[in-house]
């Protein structure tokens, strides 16, 4: 198995930390995917690639009927005792296990730089309505903080993250332009372990050795521990979610 392939299917292994760990999505990032919709009312949402359901109890909060397709036995199995009122089914990107033509819209958080594009993107385009909404959702730490910055660049591990440009790998002839927008938020940790316990949750600190691993931990449990900002008790993490909508057209 390829780096690439070890480390999409690397999150089962965590997924008990990764529901408790990872930050959950805005509920306005949720409201600005849908509005090409144009409606209120209770839409058909598939949460593909759902994991342990962070984007799904989002959806499912905002009224929605939701079924969560996801790849991985553990994080499917999270999902489940996590989310109620939702169809979970186990499944790919690739093959999607949902008839043509019955969705409204499509969310894909933090995972579509994992499928196979060519192949995924004719798939949800199949599954979706005309007029229906793909929208793919990244949550990121903000750069620009100075603690937080330095944090990424002492947890960088010798799996180097690098991100395509979501404009270039979601453009398809079945949807329209691809749009784009940012919505700031934060996620509040109790103490520096709890933050690193969120770090060791990303696939790159996953699929390292456990002696690589522990060094990075130390060293970032040291940071964290003298920074003023992170140092005396709950402190807020900032995030943005970044998110891309488009519209899948007639044909
Ligand atoms: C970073 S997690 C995101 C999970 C969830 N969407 C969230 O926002 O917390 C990436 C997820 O993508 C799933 N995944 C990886 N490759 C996939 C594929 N080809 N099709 C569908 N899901 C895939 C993984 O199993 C994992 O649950």
């Amino acid at each position: 198995m390829d780096l690439h392939a070890r480390r999409a299917d690397s999150f089962g292994a965590q997924a008990g930390a990764y529901a408790e760990h990872r930050p959950d999505y805005p509920v306005a990032a949720i409201r600005w995917a849908l509005e090409p919709l144009g409606t209120s009312e209770r839409l058909d949402v598939l949460d593909l690639a759902a994991g342990t359901g962070k984007l799904t109890s989002g959806l499912v909060a905002e009224g929605h009927r939701v079924t969560a397709v996801e790849p991985n036995e553990q994080m499917l199995s999270e999902l489940v005792r996590r989310v109620h009122d939702v169809r979970a089914l186990p499944g790919h990107a690739e093959h999607i296990p949902v008839p043509d033509s019955t969705v409204d819209a499509v969310f894909v958080g933090t995972a579509f730089h994992w499928f196979d594009q060519e192949k995924a993107l004719p798939e949800i385009a199949r599954v979706l309505r005309p007029g229906g909404v793909l929208a793919a959702l990244w949550v990121e730490t903000v750069p620009d903080v100075e603690w937080v910055s330095e944090l990424e660049q002492l947890s960088a591990s010798s799996v180097e993250s690098r991100r395509d440009d979501p404009t270039e790998i979601m453009a398809h002839p079945s949807f329209g332009p691809v749009e784009r927008s940012i919505f700031p938020h934060t996620q509040r940790r109790d103490s520096p372990e709890a933050l690193i316990a969120t770090t060791n949750t990303y696939s790159r600190m996953i699929v390292i050795d456990e002696e690589e691993r522990a060094a990075i931990n130390e060293k970032m449990l040291a940071f964290l521990r003298q920074r003023p900002e992170t140092s005396n008790g709950p402190f807020d993490v900032p995030l943005r979610s970044e998110v891309y909508r488009m519209v899948r057209v007639s044909e």
